[in-house]
C-alpha cells in the first residue's frame, strides 16, 4: 500500500516507520522544514528507542521518504493519516483541532484519485463528521472516505506497541474503506494484536474512554498511597495485594508524583469539554483531573516539608524531567509543577535528565542543568527523583549520602527501599511507604478501635 503520513511527530513518525517496516510504501510529510532536513539526513527529531535504526532500515530499503510537500506524498497513496498535534485550546481545554482541519482542507486539494483519510490523532467525538464535510466542500469530485484509526502507543515503548498492538481500532461508515484498512494492518493483526472494526464515532470516543480509564488508575493508586502514608501501610504491597486479581491487573498502579504526557492531561480535559458538549457528565474523569493537577505541586511541597525548616537559598537536587522514562517529552510533566514549587519558595534547583534536557530548558527558568546525576548532588540538601529513569536505579546509595550535603531522598517514584537507604544513613521519603516504628502503629491501631 502507499501511504503518506501527515504529521512526523512522536506518533507519525513511529507509525510511518513502523508502516514501512512491514512493507508498505510511506511517505512522512511535515510542515516543519528543520525537521524534515534533519530526517533526511538521519537526525530524529525525538528520543524513542530503536527508531533511528528502524528509520536508517527503511530508508535504505527505499520505503519511506520525507517531504514538505503535502500534495506530492498525497497524490497516488490509497490512504492518508492525519497525525498532527491536537493539545488543549488555550481559551477553554477543549482539544484545538485546527491543524486537524487545517491538514484535512490540505489533503482535499491533493486528492488525485480514490483514497482513504485516515485520523490517527487522537481527536473529539464527531471530528470524523467535520473532516468528510471539509473534504466534500473543498473537493466535491474527490472520492475519498474518513475513517478514524486512534494510537494507543505508548512514548518509549512506542515501536513495540505499534507492531504487537493490544488491539488496532478502525472505526468506519463507509464500508469501501475496510479493505484498504485491512490490508494496511493485516501484517500487524493476529490472535494477541486483533483488528476491532467499528462506527467511526465510537472508535473516536474509544481513544478518551481509554486514557481516561488509565488516568482513573494512576490516581486511585495515588490517593491510596497517601491513606498508607497516613495508616501505616505500604503502597507496593498493596498494589501487588490488587493488581493479581486478574479483573483489576497488575499495570497502571504505581503510585508517583502524577500523571504528565502529552496525552492523559489533555485527553481527559477534551473528554470533560465533550461530555458537557453533550450534557451527558463524567464526573470521575473531572476529579480525577482536579486531583492529579492539584498532586504535582503537592509533590514540591513534600521536597519541601522533607528539607524541613527555611528552605530559602538552599539546593535540590532533581533527578529526571521528562513525563515518564526513555523519552525527550517533556510535555505536562510533574516536574514543571514540582520544580515551580521549589524555585517560588526560594529553593535552588539543579537537574539532570538524560534525555529531556534540550526541552526543559524551553520550559524551565532557573535551573542549572548538569550531565551526570551525582554531578546534581553535589552539596545538595535534598534530591528528589522524579522520573525512573534506569539509571538512577543504578545509582550507588552510600555515594549519594556522601555527596549530599544534608542526606535527604526522595523517592517519588518507590526505586529504591527504605532498608537500602537507611542502611547507608539516607533519610528516606518515598510515596505510600506509611511504615511507622511498632510502637506508633499500636497505638494508632488503638485509636482507629476506640
Ligand atoms: N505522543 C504520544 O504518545 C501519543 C500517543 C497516542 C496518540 N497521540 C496523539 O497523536 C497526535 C500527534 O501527537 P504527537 O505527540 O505525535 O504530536 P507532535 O507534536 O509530536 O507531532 C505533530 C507534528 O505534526 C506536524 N504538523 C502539524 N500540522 C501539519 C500539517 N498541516 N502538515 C504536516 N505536518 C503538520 C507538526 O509540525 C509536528 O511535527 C495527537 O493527537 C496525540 O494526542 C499521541
Amino acid at each position: 500500500m502507499r501511504i503518506a503520513m501527515i504529521g512526523t511527530g512522536y506518533v507519525g513518525l513511529v507509525s510511518g516507520a513502523c508502516f514501512a517496516e512491514i512493507g508498505h510504501e510511506v511517505a512522512c510529510v511535515d510542515t516543519d522544514a528543520r525537521k524534515i532536513d534533519g530526517l533526511r539526513n538521519g537526525v530524529m527529531p525525538i528520543y524513542e528507542p530503536g527508531l533511528k535504526e528502524l528509520v536508517a532500515r527503511n530508508v535504505d530499503a527505499n520505503r519511506i521518504s520525507f517531504t514538505t510537500n503535502l500534495a506530492e506524498a498525497v497524490a497516488g497513496a490509497d490512504a492518508v493519516f492525519i497525525a498532527v498535534g491536537t493539545p488543549s485550546r488555550k481559551s477553554d481545554g477543549h482539544a484545538d483541532l485546527s491543524y486537524v482541519y487545517a491538514a484535512a482542507h490540505q489533503i482535499a486539494e491533493a486528492i488525485t484519485g480514490p483514497i482513504v483519510i485516515v485520523t490517527k490523532s487522537t481527536v473529539p467525538v464527531g471530528t470524523g463528521d467535520e473532516v468528510v464535510r471539509i473534504v466534500r466542500e473543498t473537493n466535491p469530485d474527490a472520492r475519498a472516505w474518513v475513517v478514524s484509526n486512534p494510537e494507543f502507543l505508548r512514548e518509549g515503548a512506542a515501536i513495540d506497541d505499534f507492531m504487537h498492538p493490544d488491539r488496532v481500532v478502525i472505526g468506519l461508515d463507509d464500508e469501501e474503506a475496510r479493505a484498504t484498512m485491512a490490508a494496511i494492518y493485516a501484517p500487524i493483526e493476529s490472535e494477541s494484536s486483533p483488528v476491532v472494526f467499528t462506527n467511526r464515532r465510537t472508535s473516536e470516543l474509544i481513544k478518551y474512554a481509554a486514557n481516561a480509564f488509565l488516568a482513573i488508575k494512576i490516581t486511585f493508586i495515588n490517593e491510596v498511597a497517601d491513606l498508607c502514608e497516613a495508616v501505616g501501610a505500604d503502597v507496593t504491597d498493596v498494589s501487588r495485594g490488587i493488581g493479581l486479581d486478574k479483573r483489576i491487573g497488575t499495570r497502571f498502579l504505581n503510585a508517583g508524583p502524577g500523571y504528565g504526557g502529552s496525552c492523559f492531561p489533555k485527553d481527559t480535559l477534551a473528554l470533560l469539554k465533550t461530555s458537557e458538549d453533550f450534557a451527558s457528565p463524567i464526573r470521575v474523569v473531572d476529579v480525577v483531573a482536579q486531583v492529579n493537577e492539584t498532586r504535582k505541586r503537592a509533590m514540591g511541597r513534600k521536597v519541601l516539608a522533607a528539607m524541613g525548616g527555611n528552605p530559602r537559598g538552599r539546593t535540590v537536587a532533581v533527578l529526571g524531567l521528562t513525563f515518564k522514562p526513555d523519552t525527550d517529552d517533556m510535555r505536562a510533566a510533574p516536574s514543571l509543577s514540582i520544580i515551580q514549587a521549589l524555585q517560588d519558595a526560594g529553593v535552588r534547583v539543579r537537574a539532570h535528565d538524560p534525555e529531556g534536557v534540550e526541552q526543559a530548558r524551553l520550559l524551565m527558568n532557573g535551573v542549572e542543568f548538569v550531565d551526570d546525576p551525582y554531578a546534581a548532588l553535589e552539596g545538595a540538601d535534598a534530591v528528589a527523583i522524579v522520573t525512573e529513569w534506569d539509571i538512577y536505579r543504578k545509582l550507588d546509595l552510600a555515594r549519594i549520602k556522601q555527596l549530599l550535603a544534608a542526606p535527604v531522598l526522595l523517592d517519588l517514584r518507590n526505586i529504591f527501599t527504605r532498608d537500602a537507604a537507611e542502611g547507608v544513613g539516607l533519610e528516606y521519603h518515598a510515596i505510600g511507604k506509611g511504615i511507622r516504628p511498632s510502637a506508633d502503629r499500636a497505638q494508632s491501631t488503638r485509636i482507629a478501635a476506640e
